[in-house]
């Protein structure tokens, strides 16, 4: 331990001392092959955990009664809620020193692994509140490798936007997206705002491989190195829920709709069918897909037609992407017979707990245990006691965490995940 104490110290003075970049490069590259370099100094501890910190959380991971009890008492207790928050000036202040505020937090700022250097990844990012959730996230999913586009809502707050703006520019490798929209819930504009940030993501930079948009609700379940591994073997090919419509969502696609007043509703008028008679598949609004996908979207003439013929539906999120991987010639999708079809279940891109599906472990029709979070608007909030079910799954995100609701869940995440990382990295 004090060996390493001192490991760090002599790291952190040479950081102050030498300023060139090329000097820190180098330092960073010694960093990565000096094989007895031990990296836990980059491990969550209770020195960096806010009030979290009276939870254990292997305890919480393996599903302890007790510990779950206790967690679930805290997050109920007005006090312990009220000392999580973190406001938004605290954003502002400590990025001004962006040295210093990627150590404390510590962000891992160099590869981990060639094998993730070699594989960088494409991240959408669209947020609209709760800074503390979007930086924690952030935080999970950020390696210097990859590459991050942050679409802010145009309604957000300024106190908001300019905290989020001030996490963002301490990153050369996370940027705003260019043309930001005001996302309407179940309307065109948030798929516009992926579609805003697919077309920045294309256009900076032709290393990424893989394309994973991300709302400031998610969570991930595994580490870089995981989902570099189990995007590899997916060979090309991409994962979303994809298929056939439910006969109660057809009207979504049959009726025009309009945006009114920051709200979606329907202008009494009736769609054209599809464009090429398209069949439109079911799926949500969170994908995995190669760069080959993304340039079909982008360039994909079809594909522009269908957009265009699809900014009057509703919900576009739920069936534009499931409806493109399925058409002929883009790069990774499948037919769309429906032996092809894929749930959500199935799929990788996004673990959802909805309350229509949750049941006792022995119910036939139940697809998944019990919310131990809340529900809102018939999805599960997690709590920590959905953990050890959760990371047993394959999806590498979930949907939906709340800081709000149980920061004791992304608390005991978090460090499961960055324990996991640095002992891949051995
Ligand atoms: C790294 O250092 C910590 C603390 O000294 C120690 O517990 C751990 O076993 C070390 N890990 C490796 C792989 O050397
Ligand atoms: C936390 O729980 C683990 C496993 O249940 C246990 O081994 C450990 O001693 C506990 N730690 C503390 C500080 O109570
Ligand atoms: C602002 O940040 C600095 C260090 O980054 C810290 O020393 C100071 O206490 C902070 N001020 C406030 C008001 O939080
Ligand atoms: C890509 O970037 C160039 C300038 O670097 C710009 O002229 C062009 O409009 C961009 N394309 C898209 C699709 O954003």
């Amino acid at each position: 331990m004090r060996l390493l104490r001192r490991g760090q110290l002599s790291l952190l003075l040479k950081l102050t001392v030498v300023l060139g970049s090329v000097w820190m490069l180098s330092l960073l590259s010694d960093m990565k092959t000096d094989w007895s370099l031990n990296y836990s100094w980059l491990e969550y501890t209770d020195i960096d955990g806010g009030p979290e910190k009276e939870c254990n959380c292997s305890a919480i991971m393996r599903g302890n009664k007790a510990e779950l009890e206790k967690a679930k008492f805290l997050t109920i207790t007005k006090d312990f809620r009220k000392r999580v928050q973190i406001p938004d000036e605290y954003y502002i202040n400590a990025t001004k020193d962006c040295r210093k505020f990627k150590l404390s937090r510590k962000y891992i700022t160099f590869p981990l692994s060639e094998e993730e250097e070699e594989f960088p990844l494409a991240y959408s990012m669209v947020v609209h509140h709760k800074v503390q959730n979007f930086e924690r996230l952030l935080r999970a999913i950020y390696a210097p490798q990859n590459i991050y586009c942050v679409h802010v809502d145009k309604k957000t707050e300024a106190s908001a936007l300019a905290a989020i703006m001030a996490i963002i520019s301490c990153f050369p490798n996370v940027f705003l997206a260019s043309r930001p929209v005001s996302v309407v819930y179940a309307a065109w504009p948030r798929v516009q705002a992926d579609l805003n940030c697919m077309a920045d993501l294309y256009n900076v930079s032709t290393e990424w491989k893989y394309f994973i948009n991300v709302c400031g609700q998610d969570f991930p379940l595994k580490t870089n190195l995981e989902i570099v591994r189990t995007l590899r073997s997916l060979k090309g090919r991409n994962s979303m829920e994809s298929e056939k419509m439910p006969d109660g969502k057809i009207w979504r696609v049959t009726n025009a709709h309009r945006i009114v007043d920051g709200g979606i509703e329907g202008t009494g008028q009736k769609k054209t069918p599809p464009p090429f008679n398209l069949p439109i598949l079911s799926g949500n609004a969170y994908i995995v897909v190669s760069r080959g996908y993304i340039r079909s979207v982008l360039e994909d003439e079809r594909i522009q037609t269908l957009i265009e013929w699809a900014k009057d539906t509703y919900s576009p999120d739920e069936f534009l992407w499931a409806t493109i991987q399925r058409m002929p010639g883009v790069p990774g999708s499948t037919r769309p017979h429906r032996k092809y079809d894929m749930t959500d279940i199935n799929a990788i891109a996004r673990l959802v707990k909805w309350q229509w599906h949750a049941g006792p472990d022995d119910s036939l029709d139940a697809v998944y245990p019990q919310c131990h979070g809340n529900y809102v608007r018939g999805i599960c909030v997690y709590g920590a006691g959905d953990l050890q079910w959760m990371i047993a799954q394959h999806h590498l995100f979930a949907n939906k965490f709340d800081i709000n609701t149980d920061p004791i869940a992304i608390y005991c995440l978090e460090k499961y995940l960055r324990l996991k990382a640095l002992a891949e990295s051995y």
